[in-house]
């Protein structure tokens, strides 16, 4: 270990070591712990890096010391640990001279701070250790490497070693790389812990995925690769699509990819209960997030490997006209392929135009009449409505669904109305980043999914009128947060939401509020993602009544799910006092 003779500081006569075997010294505020052992003495940071246990309570055997509290052992000359899930320990470089023992308290890092924890987090991915992932986090967030950092280390581990690709676990990172400018202070950490633990979870057990290569001829058009890349999807020939999807990554822009798989992923109807395209829109997120290049080359780009990751679950999915409950007793999947055919003329007929959205198409798109939906987004289209202004009109209805979800239904039918909005809300982000009106079949059948779930609406949960109140909005969200802590207060935390805009408290602490009552708990998957879009459907929402819903469906939805253990939590306390250097043990 280098060292500099100049910092070398006395701490101890060898006389008085001898005896005792070890002792505990305090240089720069740091305990270290001084073992003689085997006719050396040696020196390391007397907190075991696991959980700050005091090593020299351990014992030292055969160059290794022990520590009792859960028995992670490290060699003592430079510190490595046999328990990656302890941590190597630090050690500090010693001489003996004329009978006094010198150490340097601050010897230089050989390996700066943010390669360091990177490496971490690599190590708790790779491992699937919470507790190595948290302080990870926290260490990178504490080198101002919170967000960038954290989100490519799980990416270019999730898209690795999951032969299934991009899923659950990938989807949760990009939906927290999202929800982490929403929240604020050290609920971003907790943001970042949530997204890496889920790829690490998703991805445990799992074989590796080994990716593809994209075709040597650069000059292949959009148009050949697009057709290449459907006719491979509708075939389910997982290999051959991710080679023309690698290919077009290679030689096209990127609105051009984005053409191209929300084309093919909008070829089907809402595929795998509105996962597939969902999980494809996160993807395209992840990438405005840590960048479509990366550091690799075209084969090994940022956009490559993600984008390549979420073909096997495209081309794997379940097609809802698969489906007997989008057949019978009406054939609805048929409406949405008529409706398909009509598309070019729709198009056509609305060129030029600027839609008006009537009174009551919401309420038209919330009937019980399928075919009146679908003649409604269809007559849109010919008045001009945009793929956007559609989509948007489709995911109000969609969170009409949550909001309204009645609590008489079996429990597990909150995932149903979840799926619906949440595919809504991917094809409505979608149209964002596309230029196809392919996206327009997005909307048909996110229509009809939420046509199909009326009768989770039966009846209509109540709620809250606007009204007025001369309540403390900060007292407002501490009821909202207490709230959460009880089981089955769901119209009452709706009531809070609502009564923090009659109290003209600022949405942006709402939100926040909403987010630390979410990090805090051990949510699933689709409730970290129902809450997230949630309060981005908030930013996009244009009048008073939508970002009211855009707010109390999801805070209807935590109430109905929490509170959990709140284990995770418990793991990010722990990390969170070791980086501050807290006792975690009474015999510390
Ligand atoms: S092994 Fe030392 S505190 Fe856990």
């Amino acid at each position: 270990m280098a060292t500099d003779t100049d910092r070398m500081v006395p701490v101890a006569f060898l006389d008085d070591l001898d005896e005792t075997g070890q002792t505990v010294v305090q240089e720069n505020g740091r305990a270290i712990a001084l073992f003689h052992h085997e006719g050396e003495v040696y020196a390391v940071d007397n907190r075991c890096p696991h959980m700050g246990f005091p090593l020299t309570r351990g014992t030292v055997e055969e160059g290794m010391v022990t520590c009792h509290w859960h028995h992670a052992r490290f060699e003592l000359a430079e510190g490595d640990t046999l328990d990656p899930w302890a941590d190597d320990v630090q050690t500090f470089p010693v001489n003996v001279r004329d009978g006094e023992v010198y150490l340097d308290p601050d010897p230089p890092s050989d390996v700066p701070a943010t390669v360091r924890w990177r490496n971490r987090l690599a190590d708790g991915l790779h491992e699937n250790i919470t507790l190595v992932m948290a302080k990870a986090v926290i260490g990178l967030d504490s080198a101002d490497e919170g967000f960038h950092t954290p989100v490519e280390t799980a990416v270019n581990f999730g898209t690795k070693y999951r032969a299934a690709g991009w899923g659950r676990g990938l989807t949760t990172l990009g939906c927290m790389a999202t929800l982490y400018s929403q929240v604020g202070g050290r609920d971003k950490r907790r943001a970042m812990f949530t997204g890496v633990r889920e790829v690490a979870d998703d991805c445990a057990g799992e074989p590796p995925r080994f990716q593809q290569y994209a075709f040597d001829n650069r000059d292949l058009s959009k148009e050949r690769l697009l057709s290449w890349f459907r006719d491979t999807v509708e075939v389910r020939d997982a290999d051959g699509a991710e080679r023309c999807l690698l290919t077009a990554v290679a030689a096209l822009d990127p609105t051009d990819v984005a053409d191209i798989l929300f084309t093919a992923a909008t070829d089907s109807l809402y595929l795998n209960a509105g996962h597939t395209l969902d999980f494809i829109n996160t993807a395209f997120a992840t990438l405005d997030h840590i960048g479509w290049a990366g550091d690799g080359d075209t084969e090994e780009s940022n956009a490559a490997k993600v984008l390549a990751s979420t073909v096997e679950q495209l081309t794997g999915a379940t097609r809802s006209e698969e489906l007997s409950s989008w057949r019978d007793p009406v054939d609805v999947a048929a409406l949405c392929f008529d409706a398909a055919d009509r598309l070019d003329d729709c198009v056509a007929a609305g060129e030029g135009r600027t839609w008006e959205e009537p009174d009551g198409f919401v309420d038209t798109l919330l009937s019980d009449d399928p075919e009146a939906i679908i003649d409604a987004l269809t007559g849109a289209i010919r008045e001009g409505a945009t793929r956007t202004e559609l989509a948007d009109a489709v995911v109000r209805a969609a969170t009409r669904r949550v909001a309204w979800f009645a609590t008489n239904n079996e429990f597990n039918d909150w995932d149903t109305v979840h799926h619906t909005f949440s595919y809504a809300n991917a094809v409505y982000e979608a149209t964002k980043r596309t230029s196809t009106d392919a996206l327009y079949r997005g909307c048909f059948d996110a229509a009809i999914s939420v046509y199909l779930d009326r009768f989770l609406n039966s009846p209509r949960a109540p709620l809250p009128d606007p009204d007025e109140s001369d309540r403390d909005p900060e007292a407002i969200r501490a009821d909202l947060l207490d709230c959460f802590d009880q089981q089955g207060e769901v119209n009452r935390a709706a009531s809070l939401v609502s009564e923090h805009f009659d109290a003209g408290g600022d949405p942006a602490d709402l939100k926040c509020v909403m987010g630390r009552g979410l990090l805090r708990e051990d949510a699933d998957f689709h409730t970290l993602q129902n809450v997230t879009w949630g309060l981005e459907r908030f930013d996009d929402a244009t009048s008073d009544e939508e970002r009211r819903l855009a707010l109390i469906a999801p805070a209807r939805y935590m109430a109905a799910h929490f509170p959990t253990r709140r284990s995770n939590e418990q793991t990010f306390s722990i990390a969170t006092r070791l980086h501050r250097g807290e006792r975690l043990h009474e015999s510390e």
